[in-house]
């Protein structure tokens, strides 16, 4: 199912954040011109930039404006929305570790918030997501669109490959040309 407008700018963060993962799991990044580091300790500056400026302001609108209408509307929505703020938990908890100790077991505990954070995003996208774009009334996901639509603007991205959510080679397009992971 395509995209509903109204949740286009998590779709994109989601985006962004798969090709992390993808270079934390894989150690190193798949596309040609990418300046993703191949050092470890290299990577969690990535990571911590990354959380700080995309993930962190992510995971406070999902939980402010996005999971409570999961849970009002949604059926399976309560344990689903449960096991979500679990992961986001488990996330910055590993985020955090990275910055208290950023040298041990890196080449074990990168891959695992990679896995972790596609897992999550995953999930959103296929089970969060489709319930919730055929399953709110359209009142209430056009205004949660109006919320989401107020959430300042990231960098570095490549999301002017992505504005249009009519067009179905955009996220195709967005992924070959974005490098900066
Ligand atoms: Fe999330
Ligand atoms: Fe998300």
């Amino acid at each position: 199912m395509k995209r509903h407008p109204a949740l286009i700018p998590l779709s994109l963060d989601h985006h962004d954040a798969l090709v992390l993962a993808q270079g934390l799991i894989l150690g190193r990044s798949k596309a040609p011109r990418s300046d993703w580091p191949t050092s470890r300790t290299a990577q969690i500056k990535r990571v911590v930039g990354f959380f700080t400026e995309t993930l962190q302001p992510h995971f406070k609108a999902e939980e402010t404006w996005v999971f409570p209408g999961a849970v009002r509307f949604l059926q399976d929505g309560p344990a689903l929305v449960q096991n979500l703020i679990s992961e986001h938990e488990q996330i910055r908890g590993l985020i955090r570790g990275l910055e208290q100790n950023p040298t041990i077991n890196l080449e074990t505990r990168l891959p695992t918030l990679g896995r972790l954070l596609e897992t999550h995003i995953r999930t959103e996208e296929r089970v969060l997501f489709e319930s919730m774009q055929r399953e709110l009334p359209i009142a209430d996901l056009e205004a949660l669109g109006a919320q989401l639509a107020r959430l300042p603007a990231r960098g570095p991205s490549c999301r002017a490959h992505y504005d249009s959510p009519d067009n179905t080679d955009a996220r195709s397009k967005r992924s070959a040309d974005c490098n900066n992971f």
